[in-house]
């Protein structure tokens, strides 16, 4: 049966790092609903100066809207083989939408938490860089890339930072994920759906990991 993979984690922890090394490795479609409404938030609408502000203040988008997108991009042709969730479900609501859309398009959900704890993901986030072009995710700290400030792949492109990558927002950020996703592992560990991986290593050593347990070899 085909897998909807959704990767877990507080922020900072690595999921759109090992959701992009799946795509890449695997050919299951990274959907990163982080990503999609950074996209939507570029452009000059009320709707985009809303998701705008909520990003950037750490708050998250309404179940409602997620939910609708989510729907629509898992519908496509692409995601008839499987997909990996980057960021969604983040509270009960989405995760219990999240059951229903795997039972109409048939398929499994496993979940994978990449564990890190907190006193780390400060320093991943604020040191946390990203291509505009690719979305190739860099770190000053842990992944720098080869000529400062720019992608290795667009060398002509300058390595932009999230506004919600301060310490200030990350804390905001951390104190969401506890309060409304971290409840989701016991609903999903619960239901025996659920895989950690240790996430302070390297970020090969943790694909490996994840890998066996999408491709069921462990
Ligand atoms: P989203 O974009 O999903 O942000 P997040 O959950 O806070 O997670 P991050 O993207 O910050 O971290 P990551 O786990 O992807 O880490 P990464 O691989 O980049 O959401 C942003 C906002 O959108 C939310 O706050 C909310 O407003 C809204 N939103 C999104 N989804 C929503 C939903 N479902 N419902 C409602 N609102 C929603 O890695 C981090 C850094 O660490 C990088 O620099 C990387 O190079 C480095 N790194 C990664 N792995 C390693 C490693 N193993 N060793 C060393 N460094 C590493
Ligand atoms: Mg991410």
């Amino acid at each position: 049966m085909s897998k909807i993979v959704v990767l877990m984690g507080a922020p900072g922890a690595g999921k759109g790092t090992q959701a992009r090394l799946l795509q890449e490795r695997r050919g299951l479609p990274q959907i990163s609903t982080g990503d999609m409404f950074r996209t939507l938030a570029k452009a000059e609408t009320p709707l985009a100066e809303e998701v705008r502000a909520v990003q950037s203040a750490g708050k998250l988008i309404s179940d409602e809207l997620v939910i609708r997108v989510v729907e629509e991009r898992t519908s496509q042709d692409d995601c008839r083989r499987g997909y990996i969730l980057d960021g969604f479900p983040r509270t009960t609501v989405q995760a219990t939408m999240l059951e229903n859309i795997a039972i109409e398009q048939g398929h499994k959900i496993q979940a994978v938490l990449v564990d890190v704890p907190f006193e780390l993901l400060e320093k991943r986030a604020t040191g946390r860089l990203s291509c505009p072009v690719c979305g190739e995710i860099y770190n000053i700290y842990f992944k720098p890339p080869i000529k400062e400030g720019f992608c290795d792949a667009h060398p002509d492109a300058p390595l932009t930072h999230r506004t919600d990558d301060t310490s200030a927002k990350i804390k905001v950020r951390l104190e969401t994920y506890e309060q409304q996703t971290r409840p989701l592992l016991d609903y999903y560990s619960g239901s025996h759906r659920l895989s950690r991986v240790e996430g302070t290593r390297d970020l090969k050593v943790v694909y490996e990991d994840i890998e066996k347990i999408v491709t069921g070899d462990v």
